[in-house]
């Protein structure tokens, strides 16, 4: 197991539209291992594969933060097939750090989906999971939560996003 970096904005790999995941083998279900060790040890309550650098339509999510092994879901090839309701809270993002703001997400969806050998498998989820599903399906289209902003909350990311990148140049 290893906690992989986490790619931060402006990393052009955040704005990828990811691959489906055709090959189930090892190498899949290793990256997953790692990817849920980094969600956990961030800590954060999911991650995407491009998060780490892979365009790959894979993402874990864990509420729990690692508190309770049930609540793991390891989603590969994810399609929001239903969303009902609309509930706004506050998201943040482990590639975009120190920016939060409150998202406008469904209350409840369905979810298709494939586990790591490839078997087909739906699942719904509402209030926070559904939130957090939602977020890193965006993930694998390229689509930050910051995306979703209107009017002075998306200017105030704008100028959020300006300073990261600044910051992010500076590191490298
Ligand atoms: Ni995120």
């Amino acid at each position: 197991m290893a906690i992989l970096p986490i790619r931060i904005y402006p990393d052009p790999v955040l704005r990828v539209k990811c691959r489906r995941v055709e090959t189930f083998d090892d190498a899949l279900r290793k990256l997953a291992a790692n990817m849920v060790d980094t969600m956990h040890a961030a800590p954060g309550v999911g991650l995407a594969a491009p998060q780490v650098g892979i365009d790959l339509r894979l993402t874990v999510v864990d509420i729990s933060v690692g508190e309770d092994p049930a609540a793991l879901r390891v989603l590969v090839n994810p399609e929001i097939v239903r969303r009902e309701g609309a509930e706004t809270d506050t998201e943040g993002c482990l590639s975009l750090p120190g920016i939060t703001d409150k998202v406008d997400r469904p209350l409840s969806i369905a979810l298709r989906a494939q586990d790591l050998t490839g078997e087909p498998f739906e699942l719904e989820a509402e209030g926070y999971l559904a939130r957090a599903i939602c977020h890193e399906v965006d993930h694998l289209d390229g689509i930050l939560f910051t995306d979703h902003l209107r009017g002075l909350r998306k200017e105030r990311a704008r100028r959020q996003l300006k300073r990261l990148a600044a910051e992010q140049e500076v590191a490298v």
